[in-house]
């Protein structure tokens, strides 16, 4: 007799799995701690927060509850205390300085309040300050220089020098240098804070332009109008993150209650 042909049950069929993506920005239960003993100050307690590749995020929040100690942690300054930091897939607690200032120089662009220009050098040559860490040749670097210049709209002012130009000229050239890199994170420490509001908002559309271009940004700022022309606000309150995700709804209600 010969075999029967039972029809066998179909073999599990492969899920579709989305891959999920990975942050570029993540916090484990991360601490900041200052100091010891009576003057022990937790400037970040147990944060956990993820951050991912292509957000626009504003960080809010009063003065001293930890913004600029998370963003110093964010852009590889400092190490935590405690708990756990991966940028881009790499702990930072494990590097080294010299590893961290390499992550710094290829992967983060940083724009301050106070713009941090070179007064004695060009607008084009304050440009080439992080190309030349990354050992570009010079060519190169007068060119893309020139391109970023361009691109944040100083295209006739690259052989001005700061005290040339106008605040708000000067916080563009900061935004140019800190991009001839091509960072994956843009972090701004109150980049409008000392600006007007109508350069106020060119720094913020030149912002918008990076965000649509693919850039990660991250921004600490006071200022609500500021904060709305992100996606995500993050609040933090006494190294804790007290509010995530808030619409600007959300928002005016924080402000409210803060
Ligand atoms: N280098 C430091 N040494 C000691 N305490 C610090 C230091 N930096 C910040 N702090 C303290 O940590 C807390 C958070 O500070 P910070 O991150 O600067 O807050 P924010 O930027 O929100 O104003 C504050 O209590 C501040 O005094
Ligand atoms: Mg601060």
């Amino acid at each position: 007799m010969g075999l029967l042909s039972i029809p066998r049950p179909s073999p599990p069929q492969p899920l579709t799995v989305l891959p999920m993506p990975t942050p570029l920005i993540e916090f484990r239960q991360l601490q900041k701690v200052y100091g010891s003993g009576n003057t022990e100050v937790r400037a970040l307690w147990n944060v956990n927060l993820s951050i991912y590749p292509g957000e626009y995020c504003a960080i809010m929040g009063p003065s001293g509850s930890g913004k600029s100690t998370a963003m110093n942690m964010v852009g590889c300054l400092d190490r935590p205390t405690a708990g756990e930091y991966f940028f881009d897939n790499q702990n930072v607690a494990t590097l080294d300085d010299d590893a961290l200032a390499l992550i710094r120089n290829q992967k983060i662009g940083f724009v301050f309040q106070q713009f941090h220009l070179l007064p004695q050098l060009t607008a084009r040559e304050n440009v080439e300050l992080p190309m030349i860490y990354a050992g570009v040749r010079s060519e190169v670097r007068h060119q893309r220089a020139t391109e970023a210049l361009v691109r944040v709209g100083l295209g006739d002012r690259i052989n001005n020098k700061p005290t040339q130009l106008s605040g708000g000229q000067q916080q563009r050239v900061a935004i140019a240098r800190a991009i001839v890199n091509n960072p994956l994170l843009l972090l701004a420490d109150e980049p409008t804070g000392a600006l007007d509001t109508r350069t106020t908002e060119d720094v913020l559309g030149i912002f918008a332009d990076l965000h649509a271009a693919g850039i990660t940004v991250v921004m600490v700022t006071h200022e609500p109008d500021v904060a709305r022309a992100s996606q995500r606000i993050i609040w933090f309150k006494d190294g804790e993150i007290l509010n995530d995700h808030l619409s600007p709804e959300d928002l005016a209600h924080s402000l409210a209650v803060r």
